[in-house]
């Protein structure tokens, strides 16, 4: 995504608790003459949130748009038996992250217009057994979303969720990476019969973030290969 935005021409920000990977995310957008910054943040963590917008709006003067994308997948546990420090966590990362955050962008963005997408998950819109906290946080930012598109759009800001099927990124490959078996029959209940690319997921936020989706907001929308329909 970061590198989807710096190709459109956007001065971009990345933040990450990951130092390495941001770095070179950084250098890999510098490589081709675009405007970039690491900022190392932990989402879960409210006053290193606010600090991390104070620091974009006083290095870059403002916030045009925000992609809210930080989360962990947490425990696979039935609920009876569900690890309540993972589900304080995933909760405080994939919730409450997004919550601080759009508190800040929204106060940033007030006076000059904006876009903010929220990336939940299919996880949002239907229950995965064994992933109670991650399904219920991905509920959370569709509801999170929704209420901040009524709120912000005064301020002609505009906030949509983004609902990925499976996608090959580091969260999921480790998933399937010993069974193939298990990915064969994924992929069958997606009628496109393949996981998603980063691309095409970060083709959509630029999309939603853009001028072309400029009467969208309050969606949720679900990039899944016609996995819900
Ligand atoms: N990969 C999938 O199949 C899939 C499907 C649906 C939704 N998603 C969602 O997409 C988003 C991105 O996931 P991904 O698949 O690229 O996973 P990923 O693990 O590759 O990337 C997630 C990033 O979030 C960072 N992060 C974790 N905790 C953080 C914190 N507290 N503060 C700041 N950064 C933190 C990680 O360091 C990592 O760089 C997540 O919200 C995930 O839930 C992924």
């Amino acid at each position: 995504m970061a590198r989807r935005f710096a190709a459109l021409g956007a001065s971009v920000v990345v933040c990450d608790v990951d130092d390495d990977g941001g770095a070179e995310t950084v250098r890999l957008l510098q490589e081709t003459g675009a405007v970039a910054l690491f900022i190392n943040c932990d989402v879960a963590d409210a006053n290193a949130v606010a600090r991390l917008h104070d620091e974009i709006v006083s290095r870059f003067g403002r916030l045009d748009c925000a992609v809210n994308n930080a989360g962990i997948g947490g425990p696979w546990e039935r609920i009876e038996s569900y690890p309540r420090d993972g589900w304080e966590r995933v909760l405080a990362v994939n919730l409450s992250g997004v919550f601080y955050c759009l508190q800040e962008q929204l106060k940033r963005m007030a006076d000059s217009s904006g876009a903010i997408v929220n990336i939940s998950s299919i996880a949002g819109k239907r229950g995965l057994p064994y992933q109670a906290a991650y399904t219920a946080s991905k509920h959370g930012v569709i509801g999170l979303t929704r209420v901040a598109a009524q709120e912000a759009a005064r301020c002609n800001i505009r906030v949509n969720a983004v609902c990925p099927v499976y996608t090959h990124t580091p969260l999921f490959e480790p998933m399937i990476a010993d069974n193939p078996r298990r990915a064969e029959k994924m992929k069958e209940r997606i009628p496109l019969r393949r996981f998603a690319h980063p691309q095409e997921i970060a083709d959509t936020v630029t999309w939603l973030c853009s001028d072309q989706a400029r009467f969208i907001t309050g969606q949720a929308l679900n990039v899944d290969g016609g996995m819900t329909a």
